[in-house]
């Protein structure tokens, strides 16, 4: 049983707050990702729970085990950083083994850990090997192979792909997925690839500015995000956002009426300024009746293109229709909104989502140990 719960977690550095009210509740064999933009807290989190940093207040527990005042090496955890650390004198055996070489165990019992971890992460071929002569996808290997090797109940991984192109990234993205398949121990995953996070976990933490947005699966992180923030950092191009005024049954873009479903959003939605949220395949481009725009832009990626629209007010949206929809730089349009795959959020900095069938990310259901 090895489940991980923050329990109101602050760390400051100083007078600077690097996290802020930190509750998260990872259960035992679960893959979750900690997603963010770039100093939003993410190693932080992750070194607090390998006890490589301390909090400043709150508890962090690991298995029903408050570990707060225990030394790393005693939290059955083994961490994988982004910069692969593997010793370049030693081979790729010694440096796999290297865990329970100081862990004093010799001889047939550390052979045959480092030959099942090898066996696991097929490097059996390159025992042998010093690091320098391994590809990076090799070398990322090798340093799972030493985190494998201590047969940890948590597996805490820092951007372990970061470092690699996009072809082999893609490729250890699925070897991971089948590790973590085949091993069902709890991995705590840090990235700010939108991608690895959706791919990868059961549920994806997105975090900024020191604070959980969201915790909840890749479905709802898509469909229903909680807030601006979750919305604009998820899918490429991320969902659109515009401001504009909610009168009656319809959402008002620069004196254009754009018709909305009241019954789908809270008592909280009143007449007045809101913000839309929809993404670029949710409109469909047409002509006729809709939303006026004008064609600024057409980028055929092969398999779709991506438009990117101005509003009347000048305002850009991008659209996402299939490669073969023939758009001219120019071409006025009109645009229609699925009333179902709008959004409605508060009109604020980080306005929160209006519409009924989410879990707002602050009443997540604390599970008890
Ligand atoms: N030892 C430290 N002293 C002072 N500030 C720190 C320290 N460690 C981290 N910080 C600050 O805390 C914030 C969070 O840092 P953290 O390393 O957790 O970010 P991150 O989300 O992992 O970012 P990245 O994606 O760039 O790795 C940052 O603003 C960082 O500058
Ligand atoms: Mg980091």
């Amino acid at each position: 049983m090895a489940n991980v719960i923050f329990k109101d977690v602050h760390k400051s550095f100083g007078s600077f707050v690097a996290l802020e009210k930190l509750d998260l509740d990872i259960r035992d064999g679960e893959f979750v990702a900690l997603l963010g933009p770039s100093g939003c807290g993410k190693s932080t989190t992750l070194r607090m729970l390998a006890g490589l940093d301390f909090p400043t207040s709150g508890e962090i527990s690991i298995g029903g085990r408050v570990v707060n005042d225990l030394a790393p090496g005693k939290r059955d955890i083994a961490m994988v950083f982004q910069s692969y650390a593997l010793y370049p004198h030693m081979t790729v055996g010694e440096n796999i083994g290297y865990p329970l070489k100081k862990r004093g165990i010799k001889g047939a019992a550390r052979a045959e850990a480092v030959q099942k971890a090898a066996d696991l992460l097929q490097l059996g071929a390159l025992l042998d090997r010093k690091p320098k002569q391994l590809s990076g996808g090799q070398q990322q290997r090798v340093a799972l192979g030493r985190a494998l090797v201590r047969e940890p109940q948590v597996f805490l991984l820092d951007e372990p792909l970061s470092n690699l192109d996009a072809k082999l990234r893609s490729y250890m993205r699925a070897e991971l997925i089948e590790l973590h398949r085949r091993l069902g121990k709890t991995m705590v995953y840090v990235t700010h690839d939108q991608l690895e996070a959706m791919t990868m976990a059961s549920r994806i933490a997105v975090m900024h500015g020191g604070h959980v947005q969201q915790f909840d699966t890749p479905d709802a992180i898509y469909n229903r995000p909680a807030n601006r923030f979750v919305a604009g950092f998820i899918g490429t191009p991320p969902m659109n956002q515009v401001e504009g005024t909610v009168e009656g049954g319809d959402f008002v873009i620069a004196g254009h009426r754009v018709p909305i479903d009241r019954t789908a959003y809270s008592a909280d939605l009143h007449d007045g300024p809101a913000v839309l949220g929809v993404r670029p395949e949710a409109i469909s481009i047409g002509s006729g009746e809709g939303l006026p725009a004008t064609v600024r832009l057409a980028e055929n990626t092969g398999h779709e293109t991506i438009v990117t629209l101005e509003l009347p007010d000048k305002r850009r949206i991008s659209a996402r229709v299939e490669a073969a929809r023939r758009l001219d730089v120019g071409q006025p349009v009109a645009l229609r909104l699925d009333p179902a795959a709008i959004h409605l959020f508060e009109a604020t900095e980080n306005g929160a989502r209006l519409n009924l069938d989410d879990t707002p990310a602050s009443v997540i259901p604390m599970r008890s140990t």
